[in-house]
Parts: C-alpha cells; structure tokens; sequence
C-alpha cells in the first residue's frame, strides 16, 4: 500500500508570501461590490470561497462574525486532545443554550456552534464520517436532483479530503542527494487494513486513522471476532456502508487539527480577488429589487456589535448563506423570510411567507455510559495527574506526537442496525435512509466521558461507550426571541422527544452493554460506574436517558431542501439567494455531520459556476 502524502507544505510556502486579504473592520474592504457575498467562514462557507475565487475573474467576499482560528491565547485549539474544552465558554463559540428539553428531564442544554473562521469544523470533534449512500439518495429524491445520490457525488467525495499518515503513522524523511529529494520510509505505524485507500481522494482536507494507541483498542477488534454476527468490523466505514464496527477517521495531519479554515481558506488567503472579513456579523439580507418576479435578495448588512454603525455590501451574483444550521434560519428571519404570524409579532416586515424556516430541526441525541477498568493507561490520567499532561503538552510541542496529537474522542467507532425480527419493528416503522443507513452508532472512549459533574470520579480508569440515536423522529426548531440580530434565537433540538427515538436509544444501549460482556473484556473491566450503573432494566435506561441525555452536536435541517430551499440549494421565491451548510439536509445524515457539510459544499460550488457561465 501507497500512503497518501500531502503537498500541503508548499501550499504553506505560497500564502506566506503574498497579499493578505484578510480584515478585521469593515472599512478596510477592497470594495463595497462583489460577485459573491458568503455569510459565515464556517465548514461550508470556507470550501465555498476557496472554489468560488479559483477563478481570478471573479471577486468574492466572505463575512464571518468570528475571529481567527490562529489564537492560542485561550485554548490551543490546534491540539487535538483539546478538541472537548474548545467550545462554550471559550471566545471560540457562540455560547448557546437550548430551551428546557421536555425529555431532558426540562433541563436547558449547552449547544456549541463554532465562532472563528472553520466555524464548527475549528472546535469539533475531528470525527471524520460520511454517513450511508442511502442518505444521499434520499437526498436526491427530496430535491428531485440525481446530482446529489452517492454514486454522482462521486467526484466530490474524493475531491474534497485525502488521507495521510497518523501521528504515529508512517514516518518518511526527505532524503536529498545528487540535487534530487526523495521521500523515504523510516518508521511508524501501519494503517493497512485500517482504511481502504479506493475511498480516499486526494482534497485539501487531510484525516487519518488514530495517531496513537490505547489499551482498549485490541479488546474492541477481539470484539469483533468474538461476536461477528452482531459486531462485525469494517475496514472503512466511508465508503457509503458504514455498518459495522471500525478505525475512526479524524480530521488530523501532522498531529494538528484540520478544520475548513486550515484546509480551505489558509492556503488561498493570498488570492487579490477574496476578501475575508472577521468579528464582523450579518445582521441582514437586503432585497435589492425585483428579478424574474421575485424578490432579489443580493444585499447584505453587517456590523460589528449591537451598537455599532451598519455597513452594506452587494452581489453582482449571488449571496450564499452559510451561517449554519442555528444561524442561517436566524438571518433569514430577521430578513423577512419566515412565517408571517411570528414575524409580524416582533415588528419584522415578512418579504416571503414560509413558515418552515428554522423548523423540523433535527439533532442526534447522545447519552454516554462508563465502566471502571482495570488499567492506569487511560487518558483519564491527564485529569488527575498534572505531570501526566504537562509531559504529553511537551510531547506535542515537541514533535506533534504522543496522546495528545490523537482524537480524545474514540479510535473505534461502530455504526449498526436493529435485525429485523426485533419486537420494536412491530411497534414502529424504520425511519433509517435503506439498507446501508443504521439506526444507532456506539464509540468506544479510553477515558470517562459523561454531561454531568454529577459522581465524577476522581481516580481510576474508565472506559466509555457513547450512544447516538442516528435517524432520529424528533422535530425542534429555531425562532427568533427578538429583532434584535445580537440577541440569540430560541433553539428547541426536541432531544428525545419521540417514542420512537426512546426505543432505539434503548437499543443502542443494550448492544453497548453486551459488547462489554464480550469475553475480550473480561478481566478488564471492573464495574459499572456508579453514574451508569442503574441501566439494568428498560425503565431504568429510559430514567438515565433522560438524565444524561444531551446533543451530539448535530443540529441539521432548519433551511431544508424542499421547503426552503429548491434541489439546487437556491432559496424558493426569491432570486439571488442560496443556503450552502447543514440547514440544507432534510434528514439528519448518519454520520457526524462535518464530511456531509464539505460534500454538499463541493458539489454546490460546481452548482453556482454553472448557473453563472455563460
Ligand atoms: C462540539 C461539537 C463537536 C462536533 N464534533 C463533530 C465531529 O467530531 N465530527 C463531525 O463530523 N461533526 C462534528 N460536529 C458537527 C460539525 O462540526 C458541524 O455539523 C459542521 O461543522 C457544520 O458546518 P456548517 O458549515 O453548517 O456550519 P459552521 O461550520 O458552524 O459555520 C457557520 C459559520 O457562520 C458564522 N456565522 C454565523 N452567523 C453569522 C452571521 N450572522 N454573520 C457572519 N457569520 C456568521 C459562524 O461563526 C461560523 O463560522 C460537532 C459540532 C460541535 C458543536
Ligand atoms: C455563556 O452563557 C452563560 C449563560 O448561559 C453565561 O453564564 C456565561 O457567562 C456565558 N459565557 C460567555 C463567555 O459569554
Ligand atoms: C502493513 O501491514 C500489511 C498487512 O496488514 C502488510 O501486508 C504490509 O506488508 C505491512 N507493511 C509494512 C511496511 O510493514
Ligand atoms: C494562520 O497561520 C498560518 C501559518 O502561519 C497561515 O498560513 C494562515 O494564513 C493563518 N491564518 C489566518 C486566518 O491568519
Ligand atoms: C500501572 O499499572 C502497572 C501494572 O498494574 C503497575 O506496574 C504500574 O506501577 C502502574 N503505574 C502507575 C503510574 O501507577
Ligand atoms: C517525538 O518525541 C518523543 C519524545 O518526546 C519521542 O519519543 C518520539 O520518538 C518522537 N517521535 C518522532 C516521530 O520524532
Ligand atoms: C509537522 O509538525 C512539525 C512539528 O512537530 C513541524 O516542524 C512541521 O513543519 C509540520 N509539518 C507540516 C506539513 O505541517
Ligand atoms: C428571550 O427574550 C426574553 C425577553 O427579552 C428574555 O427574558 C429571555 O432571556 C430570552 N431568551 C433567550 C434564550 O435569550
């Protein structure tokens, strides 16, 4: 097998030589007209300017109300162990909370957004999964568009990302002689057979198989031997069959996060025809007058804070929305587009009628259960052991290796389905994408995770095994609470509110407790934890469901296709406006959402240079 190797370095060498063109007030823009006008630097918008300014003709301005993903002076957010503490709380993210979740036992939920150029893809998780190609196809049948079935995505799934070697991976030199450089094997760890290589493209967004090894790993492919019926491993869950039990994919090169804005928009910064605006917001769309007999929505007004001056910008062509699945309902509200009755009730002229704007919002709910081990090799060390963390802080420093160079999260992933003769069947109807889409996910994690402070111990190992609920039933929404565009909307994700997303989280967690009784654990593990260990009976998982339930992050579906916007992602009844970002998809895709975003992105940017050539 032939590793991946990245070009990414002379990229670096490119953009350290030229023009910047990025700025941190209005009055330093290039102009006040462009072709495109994106909202947001996010996962979505980031990938939009990189492929939208390739062409040197055309100008594009990009506005992102969060600052640089080059700060360190909080968190190191580069660092890949620091994933969990990159989000609320830190100037990085917008700090929402949810309204009191009604299956939550009514307790409120932080939910993370990103606020920083990357947007989501700078403080995620680094989870790097694509979902089920049945998704995709019923994507396609949603937007009546065969352009976005797995099979003709083709070309933007390995267009966008390429896969290289893991921080302890494959160790090349570049040994030079005679005038010429050639790179040479050295050391490492070998990812054949962890991944397969026909999957992966060779896009500016680099991921790779886990950078360091834990004491669990061994025990979760024994798993997978033990138990191959229910468990059975898979060598690469992005390649649109995902269902099984495999090595988890993360956004990380070199030891370092990857994210939209290391990968897209760092590398392009020097380009004369983009600008990047930063600690900047949009507070609205702007119609600019009429064409095709609709409203033509290609102005844009943004501003600073809530008190400072509004600026104006137009596209010549299109404004693209991609503020994300809680901000992009937001903007459109405020600029009229929304439903009547709630608009006029905060004195908002509605331009558009449309009440589904910023609702069916859908989210994967998420409950994590832990088991005491039999090892001191966790990472649940670094919390306890100051000098633990600090010399694997060196380490990275150092070299970029070692625990902290690795995604914190899991380095097994499993996504699987209920069989069919299971009794649920004869209560509910299969909500999953077809054959290849799963109802649940499971991650196997080498440290405590849990939502709660709540019995969080403070010595000992522990594995954790986290519960995603992956096609879920429930509908929330977002709403405004006031004109105000600083002020944040309402956000109701609904986590757990169906029966039917009960039962399958249920399910989910009855798998995870018979995959820990595997013989491969025993020995092992020692017990439950004292937080999790009343998950004995069916009402006792549904009683703690509803006590450590939370997000998985996953918020999708408030600018969906179909109601808000057309197969091609243009907003329905107006005329130079599109949504590109995770609002778009009709269903939750299986998956962490990241990869599906870049997918849509890629394909959309195609989109918008064809509806513009001629
Ligand atoms: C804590 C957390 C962990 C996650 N972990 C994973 C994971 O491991 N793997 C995975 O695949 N997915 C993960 N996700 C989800 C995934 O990262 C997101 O689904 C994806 O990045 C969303 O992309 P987007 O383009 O829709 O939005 P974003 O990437 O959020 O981009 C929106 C951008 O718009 C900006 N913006 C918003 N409003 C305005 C405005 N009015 N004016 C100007 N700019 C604005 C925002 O600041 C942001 O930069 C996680 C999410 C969170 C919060
Ligand atoms: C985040 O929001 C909480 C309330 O939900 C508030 O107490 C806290 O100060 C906020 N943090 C920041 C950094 O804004
Ligand atoms: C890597 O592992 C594969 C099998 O898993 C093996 O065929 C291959 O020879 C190994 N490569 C090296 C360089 O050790
Ligand atoms: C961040 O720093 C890198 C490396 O110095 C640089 O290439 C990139 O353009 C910077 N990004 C921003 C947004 O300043
Ligand atoms: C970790 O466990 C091993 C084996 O049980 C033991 O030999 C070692 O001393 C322990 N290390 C620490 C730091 O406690
Ligand atoms: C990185 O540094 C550590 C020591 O801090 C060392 O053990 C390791 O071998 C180094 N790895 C590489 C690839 O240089
Ligand atoms: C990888 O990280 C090392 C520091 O450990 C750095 O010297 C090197 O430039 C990085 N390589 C790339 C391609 O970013
Ligand atoms: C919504 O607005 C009301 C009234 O201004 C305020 O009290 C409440 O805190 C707001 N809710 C949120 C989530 O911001």
């Amino acid at each position: 097998m032939i590793p991946t190797l990245s070009l990414l370095p002379l990229f670096f060498l490119l953009a350290k030589s030229a023009v910047a063109s990025l700025f941190t007030h209005p009055s330093q823009l290039r102009s006040t007209t462009y072709d495109y006008v994106v909202v947001g630097a996010g996962t979505a918008g980031s990938a939009l300017a990189s492929r939208l300014s390739e062409d040197r003709h055309v100008r594009v301005l990009v506005i992102e109300a969060g600052r640089s993903d080059n700060g360190t002076d909080v968190v190191n957010i580069r660092i890949p162990f620091n994933a969990p503490i990159a989000t609320p709380g830190t100037p990085f993210d917008w700090n929402y909370t949810t309204v009191n979740q009604g299956s939550l036992n009514n307790q409120p939920e932080a939910y993370p957004r990103g606020k920083v150029l990357g947007g989501t893809s700078t403080t995620n998780y680094l989870v790097y999964t694509r979902g089920a190609s049945n998704d995709y196809d019923r994507l396609a049948t949603v937007a009546g568009d065969d352009g976005w079935t797995w099979d003709n995505l083709h070309p933007y799934i390995m267009k966008h990302s390429s896969f290289v070697a893991s921080a302890d991976g494959w160790i090349f030199a570049l040994i030079s002689y005679g005038g010429h450089a050639k790179l040479t094997f050295i050391a490492g760890h070998n990812t054949s057979g962890q991944f397969d290589p026909a999957w992966h493209g060779n896009g500016p967004l680099r991921t790779s198989a886990p950078g360091f090894p834990t004491v669990i790993d061994s025990r979760v492919m024994a798993t997978t031997q033990t138990l191959p019926d229910e468990f059975p491993f898979n060598v690469d869950m992005n390649s649109g069959n995902p269902l099984g039990i495999g090595w988890t994919q993360s956004t990380i090169a070199n030891g370092t996060r990857q994210s939209a804005a290391t990968a897209y928009l760092g590398p392009i910064l020097f380009r004369s025809n983009l600008d990047v605006l930063i600690n900047t917001q949009v507070t609205r769309l702007i119609q600019t007058g009429r064409a095709g007999g609709k409203p033509d929505f290609r102005g844009v007004e943004f501003a600073q804070s809530a008190t400072s001056p509004r600026h104006r910008a137009t596209a010549r062509r299109e404004v693209i929305l991609s503020a994300g699945a809680v901000a992009t309902p937001q903007v459109l509200l405020l600029s009229g587009i929304g439903d009547r009755g709630a608009l006029s009730r905060l004195g908002i002229r509605t331009i558009i009628d449309n009440p589904h704007v910023g609702n069916h919002l859908q989210d994967h709910p998420f409950v994590p259960l832990q088991w005491e081990v039999n090892s001191n090799e966790t990472f649940d060390q670094f919390s306890y052991n100051p000098d633990a963390a600090a010399a694997a802080l060196d380490q990275w420093k150092y070299n970029h290796t070692g625990p902290f160079s690795t995604n914190p999260i899991a380095n097994h992933l499993a996504f699987l389905r209920i069989p069919e003769n299971n009794l649920i069947w004869e209560q509910f109807e299969d909500t999953s994408s077809g054959p290849h889409a799963p109802h649940y996910e499971i991650a196997f994690d080498n440290l405590y995770i849990s939502t709660s402070m709540e019995n969080r111990p403070t010595s000992g190992g522990f594995l954790s095994v986290t519960t995603i609920v992956t096609s879920p039933t429930s509908r929330g929404y977002v709403k405004l609470n006031s004109s105000n565009p600083f002020d944040p909307p309402l956000i109701d994700p609904a986590l757990l509110s169906t029966d039917y997303d009960m039962a399958i989280m249920v399910e989910a967690i009855r798998a995870a407790q018979r995959f820990v009784d595997a013989s491969p654990w025993d020995g092992f593990i020692i017990s439950p934890s004292v937080d999790s260990a009343q998950t004995t009976t069916i009402d006792s998982i549904v009683e703690y469901s509803r006590r450590r339930g939370a997000t998985s992050d996953h918020p999708t579906g408030t600018a969906q296709v179909g109601k808000v916007v057309n197969g091609d992602l243009t907003v329905k009844d107006v005329s130079g406006l599109r949504v590109v970002d995770a609002s778009i998809f009709p269903y939750v895709p299986t998956a962490h959402t990241q990869a599906p975003v870049y997918i849509v992105a890629e394909r959309a940017a195609d989109l918008i240079k064809a509806a513009h050539r001629n």
